[in-house]
This record gives structure tokens, C-alpha cells and sequence, in this order.
């Protein structure tokens, strides 16, 4: 087994920003503002230690029927983002790309997140794709829909190339933060073969140094994708 081995597609399921505040007798809202800042500095890390792509979950189809005052904090933290942060990408080699249904977001908060990814495009150093109003179920079923409308047979490699995560290749490690132990209907299809990372942690608490382990542990594993 080779050691020091890099997963080139890195996803995480930033859960727990929500008993993170509560924790600390904290409004969610500003644990959703932790868990943003430790976003920004653990896919900065991502890309130092040569991670190519990281995608992260940031707000789900069934995120979206929270209380609409925790959804404003959400959104919030989305303009913030996408003027601000987009910027700091793009200077830094970054290209920011969202997946999900942005039509389903309040229309200037949708505005903001179009105009930032225009501004990050190019990305020498690593793609950085958020995942916003995102289903995987949902994702499936419009690509399934778009190989309908072109009345062809499709096989497995031209039906991913339809999904919204299209020019991305497979995660190799996928990570969730918070205790639970599902996908929630994150990058489905994409998975199948990803490698599965669990941490008990908070997000907002999960440093540097956790995702080292967790790429370390990923190291130590042997994928055999289905052979022997
Ligand atoms: C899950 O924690 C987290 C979310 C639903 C939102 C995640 C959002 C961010 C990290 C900010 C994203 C910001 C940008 C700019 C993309 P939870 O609320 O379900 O936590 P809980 O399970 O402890 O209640």
C-alpha cells in the first residue's frame, strides 16, 4: 500500500453546526457562521495538502423547509460568501462552482452565488464546488429525464456526464461530520465507490489536523472497486 496517498476528490457533510451553537448557548446562526469560517480554512488546507477537488454540502432540498428565520441566516452567510469570498478564490487558483437547484433560493441570494462562481471560473490550484439546494435523488432524476429527451441508451459514463457534478470525477473520500452515519442524499450516484469517513465531531470543530487523519485513514485503505 502506498503511504501518503492523496484522494484527488475530497466531499464533505458539514453537519453539527447547529449543536455546536447550542453547545455554547449560541442562536444556530452563528454556528452556521463557524461552520463557514472552518469551511474556508479546511478547503484551503484541502488544497495545500494537494487535493485537487473539494466538494462540500452546504444546503439540501430538505435543508430548505428549516424555520425561514434560520434559512435568512443561511442566506446570510451565502451573499457574504459569493461576493466576499469568491474573490479570495479567484486570487487564490480556485475555481468555485455550485450544484443544486438555485431557483429554489430566494432570487438575489441565487443572483449573488451566479455572479461569484462567474468571477472564480479558472482554477489552477483545485475546484471548489458547493453544493446548494442540492437532492442526489433529485440530481438522478433530471439527468434521467435529460437522457429521455435525447431518446438515446445510455451508458454508465455518458449518464454521469449528465449529472450536475458532469466534469467532476468521483469522490474518493467522502467525510461527515456530527456523529451521524448517512449520505442524506449527497452525491449519490457519485459514491458508489467513494470511501466513507465518519467523525463524531462538529463541524465548526473540525480542524486541520481531523482532516489529516481522515486522509491518512484513507491512505491505510486498500479499493479494490469490486475486484479481489
Ligand atoms: C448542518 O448542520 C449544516 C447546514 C444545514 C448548513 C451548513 C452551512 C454552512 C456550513 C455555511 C455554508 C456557507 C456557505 C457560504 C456555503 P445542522 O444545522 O444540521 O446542525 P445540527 O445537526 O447540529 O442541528
Amino acid at each position: 500500500m502506498e503511504s501518503g496517498r492523496i484522494p484527488r476528490h475530497v466531499a464533505v457533510i458539514m453537519d453539527g453546526n447547529g449543536r455546536w451553537a447550542k453547545k455554547r448557548l449560541l442562536p444556530r446562526s452563528l454556528g452556521h457562521r463557524a461552520g463557514m469560517e472552518r469551511m474556508i480554512g479546511l478547503s484551503e488546507h484541502a488544497f495545500d495538502r494537494g487535493v485537487r477537488y473539494v466538494t462540500l454540502f452546504a444546503l439540501s432540498t430538505e435543508n430548505l423547509a428549516r424555520p425561514q428565520a434560520e434559512l435568512d441566516g443561511i442566506f446570510r452567510l451565502f451573499r457574504d460568501y459569493f461576493t466576499v469570498h469568491a474573490e479570495t478564490c479567484r486570487e487564490k487558483g480556485i475555481a468555485l462552482r455550485v450544484i443544486g437547484d438555485l431557483s429554489l433560493l430566494p432570487p438575489d441570494v441565487a443572483e449573488t452565488v451566479r455572479r461569484g462562481t462567474e468571477a472564480a471560473q479558472k482554477g489552477e490550484r483545485g475546484t471548489l464546488t458547493l453544493a446548494i439546494a442540492y437532492g442526489g435523488r433529485r440530481d438522478i432524476v433530471e439527468a434521467a429525464n435529460r437522457a429521455v429527451r435525447e431518446g438515446r441508451e445510455l451508458r454508465e459514463e455518458d449518464f454521469s456526464r449528465l449529472l450536475s457534478t458532469g466534469e467532476l470525477p468521483p469522490p474518493d473520500l467522502v467525510i461527515r461530520t456530527g456523529g451521524e452515519k448517512r449520505l442524506s442524499n449527497f452525491l449519490l450516484f457519485e459514491s458508489a465507490y467513494a470511501e466513507l469517513y465518519f467523525s463524531g465531531k462538529n463541524f465548526p470543530d473540525f480542524g486541520d489536523g481531523d482532516l489529516d487523519a481522515a486522509i491518512e485513514d484513507y491512505a491505510s485503505r486498500e479499493r479494490r472497486f469490486g475486484k479481489i
